[in-house]
This record gives structure tokens, C-alpha cells and sequence, in this order.
């Protein structure tokens, strides 16, 4: 299931929305120009690398691409599968945008497996959509956010989508809330899935 949880950005303790049901959740984040969506998954080997997935998603990768202008998709793909030093692997790729960030480009995901938490910071409020597979989420340009694939069990695979090759560098705000980096502040990745009914 996906979730949308929603906190005061002073008030990390209380949730003033929390949602289970697609239909909130959409409604939610299009008030806050976040586009959310999902696709039908399809059946895909546990190995199977970006070609294949790419290809099992071909009609609908085609169609968005088309829709939106997007030049290029990719795949993004994080999945313990035995290979050695997975876990300084996995600890790697989540400290790098772990810390609030923005992009001159839309951050366009769609999840194909597994899971990932998207944090928005609008104005004064904290937005963490705990995305799964079938997800389609769209982080706005310019919007600031961080990301979260957990430590307990990092799995997911996502097709991302981009307008040019020069967009997705994440430009670090350094927000700090009481002397902390913003993202410590909030429930983390692993404490939402574990919440979620
Ligand atoms: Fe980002």
C-alpha cells in the first residue's frame, strides 16, 4: 500500500493527514502540484535488468515520454541479490539524497518493485509519500524534498524519467531544523512501512 503522511514542519511528532487510499492521496498532492498515478505492474524475473524492464513498460513509458517530453528513462535499481558489500552499496545511495534537495527538472519516478519515501518540504508542511510498486509520483522542479530507501531492507526498482541530461543533480539546501539536517527530524523510511495498517 502507498502512504501520504503529512506534519507541521515544526511539529515533527504530529500528523496532521495520514492516508492509505489512492483516490486522498491523489487528491492530496495535486493540491500541491504533485502529480500521483498508477500503473498496472506487470510480472518481471527478480534479475531482470533495465532492458527488460524497460520493456515490459514500453507502451506506457511511450505514452508519458510523448505526453510530458521526456527525452530520456533509465532504471534505477536497488535489490539485495547476494552481491558483495551490498550494504555500504545501499548506505551509499541513501545518504545522497537523504539531505533536502532541489532540481531544475522534475524528479518523474515510476516504482516498479519494492518500496521508497519521497519527502516534500512546501512552505510549512512535511508531505512523506511511501511509494510502492505501480507508483507514478512527479516532484516538481524547484520543490524542495529529500529521499528515504530504508536501511532495514533496501529494495526497489523505479523507471525514471528526465527532459534533458543536465537536470538531475540535486542542488542541497542545508535546511536545519534545531541544528539537525531537516530529514533526521522526521519518521524515517522503515518507521512509516512499519506504521502502515
Ligand atoms: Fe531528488
Amino acid at each position: 500500500m502507498t502512504l501520504l503522511v503529512t506534519w507541521n514542519v515544526n511539529e515533527p511528532e504530529t500528523e496532521t493527514f495520514r492516508s492509505q487510499e489512492k483516490e486522498a492521496i491523489a487528491q492530496q498532492l495535486s493540491k500541491l502540484g504533485v502529480s500521483f498515478d498508477q500503473w498496472a505492474t506487470k510480472e518481471l524475473p527478480e534479475d531482470a535488468d533495465q532492458e527488460a524492464v524497460l520493456a515490459a513498460y514500453e507502451a506506457e513509458v511511450e505514452e508519458l515520454k510523448k505526453e510530458h517530453n521526456f527525452v530520456t528513462v533509465d532504471v534505477a535499481k536497488l535489490k539485495n541479490t547476494g552481491q558483495p558489500n551490498f550494504a555500504e552499496t545501499a548506505a551509499g545511495a541513501r545518504e545522497k539524497f537523504l539531505d533536502e534537495h532541489t532540481h531544475s527538472d522534475d524528479e518523474v519516478r515510476f516504482f516498479v518493485d519494492g518500496r521508497g519515501t519521497f519527502y516534500l518540504h512546501l512552505e510549512d508542511t512535511v508531505h512523506a509519500i511511501v511509494c510502492e510498486g505501480g507508483d507514478l509520483v512527479s516532484v516538481p522542479k524547484g520543490a524542495t524534498h529529500w529521499f528515504d530507501m530504508g536501511t532495514e531492507n533496501p529494495d526497489f526498482t523505479a523507471i525514471r524519467f528526465f527532459h534533458d541530461g543536465e537536470g538531475w543533480v540535486g542542488d542541497f539546501t542545508e535546511e536545519k531544523l534545531e541544528g539537525e539536517p531537516i530529514s533526521t527530524k522526521f519518521a524515517t523510511h522503515d518507521a512509516l512501512v512499519a506504521s502502515m495498517s
